[in-house]
């Protein structure tokens, strides 16, 4: 039996690790009227952090998205704290620290050490299984997965996990959390590899890659292909520069260890370019070069 009511409103959410997904979540939460404590155990991302926020609500502004007041109000209810216990009094909290299970797993029983028993908990790993994560809870019923997409500031949907030992009032309290106050839609679904969206999108990305390293096509036709011929915004190749080669070959191989799937296995074309610190465009190289 949960101890977390089945009506607990969400009022502040505290986000711990302030990384890519930490500070755009964080962001959303701002933006959507909610109070958020960012911590991270870095105090120079955590600063980095803080700036990004600033600067991302300024150019809300610039753009006529958001009133200067609100951007004002907005980041007037942010609060960074290096120290967890600073998190105590969050009504939620969003552990966003980087894929690694023995991290995750100390984070969250940290975190669960330091708030009330009516705090819900969520994570929002990529690929790591939620019921894996919820082994060494005292409380299980209180927590789930909430997978944001980066950047999350920006991108519409939110995946909710459920585990078999989530309280379906903590479910259904997220559901209308991400609905009416961070203005995104939920998709509840269940903890499956990959949940659904990543279960998709992984193989497709990678069959891509599989096309180019077998000499299918270039990539500018494969890119061209599905772009013109199935209606895509971008080819699979260039959407993979864009999320990172790194972020999609840890999925990957994540993905493989649950399902023994061929379809997740990482082609030797993407192996060789992380190999070489080739990661996409955030380092000026992946598939295409960016100058
Ligand atoms: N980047 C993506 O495209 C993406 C998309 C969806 C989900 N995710 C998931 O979100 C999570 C975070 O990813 P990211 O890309 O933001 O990582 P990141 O490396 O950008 O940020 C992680 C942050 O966590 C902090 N941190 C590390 N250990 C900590 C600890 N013990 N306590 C507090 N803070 C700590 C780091 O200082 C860093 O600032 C991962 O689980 C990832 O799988 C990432």
């Amino acid at each position: 039996m949960s101890r977390v009511s089945e009506t607990v409103a969400i009022e502040t959410v505290a986000i711990v690790g302030s990384g890519a997904m930490g500070r755009g979540i964080a962001e959303s939460c701002l933006r959507g009227g909610v109070s958020v404590i960012l911590h991270d155990a870095n105090p120079v991302a955590l600063e980095a952090a803080s700036t990004t926020i600033a600067a991302a609500l300024q150019r809300a502004v610039a753009k006529e998205q958001l009133s200067a007041a609100a951007a004002t109000t907005a980041h007037a209810r942010l609060i960074t704290s290096t120290s967890l216990e600073g998190i105590a009094g969050a009504d939620l909290v969003i552990e966003a620290v980087p894929e690694r299970l023995d991290l995750k797993l100390e984070v969250l029983q940290s975190i669960e050490a330091v708030v009330s028993a009516a705090t819900v908990i969520a994570s929002n790993t990529s690929s790591i299984p939620i019921t894996r994560l919820s082994v060494p809870f005292a409380d299980p019923s209180r927590f789930l997965g909430l997978h944001f997409f980066n950047p999350a500031s920006k991108m519409p949907l939110v995946e909710v996990i459920s585990t078999l030992e989530t309280a379906v009032g903590v479910r259904d309290t997220l559901d209308r959390f991400v609905r009416d106050r961070l203005g995104k839609t939920p998709l509840l679904v269940t903890d499956r590899p990959g949940f659904v969206v990543n279960a998709l999108l992984i193989p497709f990305l990678l069959s891509a890659a599989r096309m180019l390293d077998s000499g299918y096509a270039s990539a500018e036709a494969i890119d061209e292909g599905m772009r013109l011929g199935c209606g895509h915004p971008m080819g699979p190749l260039r959407l993979s520069d864009l999320v990172g080669l790194d972020v999609i070959c840890e999925a990957a191989d994540a993905l493989y260890g649950e399902t023994k799937d061929a379809a997740v296995i990482v082609p030797n074309n993407l192996r060789r370019l992380l190999e070489r610190g080739h990661l996409g465009q955030k380092s000026g190289r992946g598939f295409y070069s960016y100058a």
